[in-house]
């Protein structure tokens, strides 16, 4: 299994944020409420949600759609990615850098995070956000890309994704499949961080997802 290499942690360039608010991510992002609902079938008509390193908030969007008693709280370390959310009346933007924000909720009744683990050159950033953010009953959902076994594994994922996309965006997927972790990897990480009431699982050739419910 080749080794991670890290990307830059921030998308603080105005180019990459633009080619990536305009990217096609229907076929990957669409799955992500439907997914969350069949996971969470018992989970409540109405939360307010942290979207941990939201970008432009396309993930976001579509779970503030699929639920319309949903408020978010939507954290993003870069401002030119927050500069490409369009207004939503029950998404608020929040400029800040993981872990240090402080947030204005104590706690939130679901934490989700789309795509960050993969930016953050220490994991344990993302687990601790949820350790300190959870309480009896939040329900966990956090999606990411996984890590292939070779290099040229990823270019045929990036090939088979990403080929109609702008150069800045197949080279952006393809880092990202490099630095992304694999489960046996993320299920280390879980079990560091006193998480194992969350669970592991692989939905697509390139993403995986954590998910459950806080027991206390
Ligand atoms: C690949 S984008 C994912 C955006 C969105 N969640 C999605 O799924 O389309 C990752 C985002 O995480 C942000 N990010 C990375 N590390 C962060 C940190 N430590 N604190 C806050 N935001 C961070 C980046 O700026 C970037 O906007």
């Amino acid at each position: 299994m080749m080794k991670r290499i890290p990307e830059p942690e921030l998308m603080l360039d105005d180019e990459q944020a633009r080619a990536y608010a305009e990217a096609d991510f229907e076929s990957a992002h669409s799955l992500y409420p439907v997914l969350f609902a069949k996971l969470f079938p018992h989970r409540p008509e109405r939360a307010l949600v942290l979207d941990l390193g939201c970008g432009p908030c396309d993930v976001t969007r579509r779970f503030a759609t699929a639920n319309p008693g949903y408020r978010f709280h939507a954290v993003d370390g870069s401002a030119a990615m927050l500069a490409h959310a369009p207004r939503h009346p029950r998404i608020k933007l929040i400029h800040g850098y993981l872990p240090a924000v402080r947030l204005s909720a104590r706690t939130y009744d679901v934490i989700l995070a789309s795509s960050l683990l993969h930016h953050l050159p220490d994991p344990a950033v993302l687990w601790q956000t949820v350790h300190r953010y959870a309480a009896a009953g939040t329900l966990v959902f956090v999606v990411d890309l996984r890590r292939p076994a070779t290099r040229s594994a990823a270019k045929i994922l990036t090939r088979k994704y990403a080929a109609g996309e702008p150069a800045i965006l197949q080279r952006d997927f393809d880092n990202s499949l490099l630095a992304a972790f694999t489960p046996v990897e993320v299920r280390r990480q879980l079990a560091a961080a006193g998480l194992q009431w969350l669970r592991v699982r692989t939905i697509t050739d390139r993403h995986l997802v954590v998910a459950g419910e806080c027991p206390q």
